[in-house]
Parts: C-alpha cells; sequence; structure tokens
C-alpha cells in the first residue's frame, strides 16, 4: 500500500481528497493540529471510506513530530494542505501567515530532505497570479502580483519550493494552482465547515439559505463582466480531489517542478452562483449590493489544456451539481460539524 502523508488532511480539501485517495488505493496517513478542523472528520472519513486514516494531531512545524512520522512510515509521496487561509485575516495577522504557511513549508521540506522522502506535492492558489490582463491564465503567467500576506506566503513558497528542487533535482515537487473550490462529497457527509463568519461566496449563500444568516452582501455589481458581478472559476472539490489523485499517479513519482492550474476554465458570476444555489435549494436567496471588496479582482478563469494533456485529469461537474452538493451537506448539517 502506497503511504502518503497528508498534512492538513482533516480540513476542507484535504478530507475529500483522502476518501477519493482511499477509493484509489492509497493509504493516507494525516497530520494535522485542527486549527480549522474537527476530530469528527476522521470518523466521516472512515464511514465514507471504510477505511479510518491514521491521525498524528499536531503541528507541521514540530520537527521532531515529523522525524517521528517519517521514520514510522514509509512515505512515498507528501500532500500539504496544512495552512491558514483566510485573506482578510492574513491581513491583521501576517506573522502567523508566513509562520505556518511559509515556515510551516520549509520545516517539512527540510525533514523530507532529512528523511530521503523526495516527492512533494503543494496546494498553491490562482491567488499567486494576480489579476492578469488576459483571460484564461495559463501555468506560464507572471506570478508574484499578491495583494494580501495570505497570497504573499503562496507565492513565496512556490518560489522556495522552485529553488529546492533546482537545487536538488532528483525531487519531484508539484505546485497546484486551484482556483475556487467548493461543492462537498455527494453523500452529504462531509463538505466545508467554515468558523466564524464565512469569507467565501458559496459558504456564505449556503449558510443564508439554511437560515443561519439573513442576506447575502455582493460585493459589487459594477465590474466589467456580462451581469456586473465579479467572474471566478468555481471548481468542485470532489474535482480537485480527483487532480491530487491524477497527480500521484501521472508525476509524483517523476523528478522535476510541476506546475498546475487545477480548475474548469469556465467562469460564473455571483449572480450566476446565487441563481444555480436557489435552484438547489428550492427558495430565494436574499441578497443586497454593496460596494466592492478591497483586493478582489473582476474575473479569473483558468486555462486546464496542461492538466488535461500531462495528467490526464478534467474536471467534470458543474455549478449546478456544487450547489446540489453544497446544499445536501449543509441542510444535512446546519452547523457544520458541530451537532
Ligand atoms: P482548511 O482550513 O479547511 O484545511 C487546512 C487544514 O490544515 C485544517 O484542518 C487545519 O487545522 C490544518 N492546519 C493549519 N495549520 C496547520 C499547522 N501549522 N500544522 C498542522 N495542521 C495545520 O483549508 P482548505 O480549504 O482545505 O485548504 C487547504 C489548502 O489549500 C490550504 O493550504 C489553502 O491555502 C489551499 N487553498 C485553498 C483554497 C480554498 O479556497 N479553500 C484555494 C486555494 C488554495
Ligand atoms: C468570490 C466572488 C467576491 C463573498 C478567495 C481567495 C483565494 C482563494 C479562494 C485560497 C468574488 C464575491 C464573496 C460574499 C460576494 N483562497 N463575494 N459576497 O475572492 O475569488 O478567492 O478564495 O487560496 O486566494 O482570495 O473567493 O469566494 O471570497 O469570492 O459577493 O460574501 O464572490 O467579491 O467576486 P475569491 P470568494
Amino acid at each position: 500500500m502506497k503511504k502518503i502523508l497528508v498534512t492538513g488532511g482533516m480540513g476542507y480539501i484535504g478530507s475529500h481528497t483522502c476518501v477519493q485517495m482511499i477509493e484509489a488505493g492509497f493509504t493516507p496517513i494525516i497530520l494535522d493540529n485542527l486549527a480549522n478542523s474537527k476530530p469528527e472528520v476522521l470518523l466521516r472519513i472512515a464511514r465514507l471510506s471504510g477505511h479510518k486514516p491514521m491521525f498524528y494531531e499536531g503541528d507541521v512545524r514540530d520537527r521532531r513530530l515529523l522525524d517521528q512520522i517519517f521514520s514510522e512510515h514509509q512515505i512515498e509521496s507528501v500532500i500539504h494542505f496544512a495552512g491558514l487561509k483566510a485573506v482578510g485575516e492574513s491581513v491583521l495577522k501576517p506573522f502567523e501567515y508566513y509562520d505556518n504557511n511559509v515556515y510551516g513549508s520549509l520545516v517539512l521540506a527540510d525533514v523530507m530532505r532529512q528523511s530521503g522522502v523526495k516527492s512533494l506535492i503543494f496546494s498553491s492558489s490562482a491567488t499567486v497570479y494576480g489579476e492578469p490582463e488576459t483571460m484564461p491564465i495559463d501555468e506560464s503567467f507572471t506570478t508574484g502580483a499578491v495583494t494580501n500576506p495570505y497570497g504573499r506566503s503562496k507565492y513565496m513558497v512556490e518560489e522556495c519550493l522552485r529553488d529546492i528542487q533546482q537545487a536538488a533535482p532528483d525531487l519531484s515537487i508539484a505546485l497546484l494552482r486551484y482556483f475556487n473550490p467548493v461543492g462537498a462529497h455527494p453523500s452529504g457527509l462531509i463538505g466545508e465547515d467554515p468558523q466564524g463568519i464565512p469569507n467565501n461566496l458559496m459558504p456564505f449563500i449556503a449558510q443564508v439559505a439554511v437560515g443561519r444568516r439573513e442576506s447575502l452582501s455582493i460585493f459589487g455589481d459594477d465590474y466589467l463582466t456580462a451581469d456586473g458581478t465579479g467572474v471566478r472559476d468555481y471548481i468542485h472539490v470532489m474535482d480537485l480531489a480527483d487532480g491530487h489523485i491524477a497527480t500521484l499517479k501521472a508525476v509524483a513519482q517523476t523528478a522535476g517542478l510541476h506546475i498546475f492550474n487545477l480548475g474548469t476554465g469556465k467562469g460564473s458570476s455571483v449572480l450566476e452562483m446565487v441563481k444555480a444555489f436557489e435552484e438547489a435549494c428550492g427558495h430565494p436567496i436574499p441578497y443586497q449590493i454593496c460596494p466592492r471588496r478591497g483586493g478582489d479582482i473582476s474575473e479569473c478563469w483558468a486555462a486546464t489544456d496542461k492538466a488535461a494533456q500531462l495528467l490526464g485529469w478534467k474536471a467534470s461537474r458543474s455549478i449546478e451539481q456544487m450547489s446540489a452538493d453544497t446544499w445536501h451537506w449543509q441542510s444535512k448539517n446546519p452547523n457544520g460539524y458541530e451537532q
């Protein structure tokens, strides 16, 4: 059985990826400090997949714990999801973001080097592209024009890993740039469970739909887009999880720096997302138009050819499916994992 260390495996994307990994015959071993996730997730992964992954509760910055994990297991690859991800919070707490995201990744890379583990898949973000002048965005576009500490931490880790791979060419390092992950496992057993007020569109809509919040604020309707609201490339978290399996199979054992967009190639506006969700939940989503949110770009979607050609992977689920699965999860678990 191929053992894969999954840092942040109790989180939103990590939990879905663990389920898909088990299905595909991999054995995930999870390291997570539960900073943004609940112990219940492990039981749900077990219920869905028939296998309860080994779980180490701890921090990716804990060198001794990483040493222990690598000596107890023959790890084939590491998927590194662990990190902090709230853009607004990163402006207020830059130290925490650089410490968790940048320093944490460096500790991991260093212990991997000492333990002889040569394959790393890193969760990066489309945010590293800033706001390009043309769409779709392909992997050769310039990166680094980021506007907040969260985005900068992702860009910095990418640059560190690029140098580390160049100095040790036998390493396989994949930088996966996710667009906007949404949706949930179709069972409704696992999904996104933001703490406090959701920062992102889809979980906010879902909480309005289930009655936890009164109405959605739409941040701007005066963008140069078809209906004036912001356009993003929303990707179903199950497609994203499958993108990691494809990466494990296609490139994780091939030396090199492998950079891929994980998106659908299709942009949808805020109003289109609201409409798709209304159809899924069967009632209107109250909203009001508000001023633009600082730092937001107008539109963004991925070029997907490289992933299709080299990973043999393409996202297939529609925004209707994303809305239906989010609604299934939210209505079954109105308060997330805390019942
Ligand atoms: P998440 O917060 O749900 O999951 C991250 C997990 O990492 C959580 O379970 C958290 O407890 C854990 N964690 C955080 N810091 C840790 C540390 N120092 N040591 C050990 N565990 C730690 O987030 P997610 O949406 O699943 O995102 C996963 C990764 O993908 C993150 O790196 C994020 O930056 C990246 N990403 C997310 C999105 C998105 O919109 N969700 C988009 C692009 C990239
Ligand atoms: C989507 C659209 C908003 C909330 C962020 C990070 C990015 C990545 C994904 C991690 C925009 C609008 C939103 C609301 C709204 N994360 N919106 N009302 O900003 O594209 O990306 O999450 O890497 O780095 O920046 O996603 O879901 O916040 O916003 O009108 O209450 O919805 O203005 O047009 P975003 P989002």
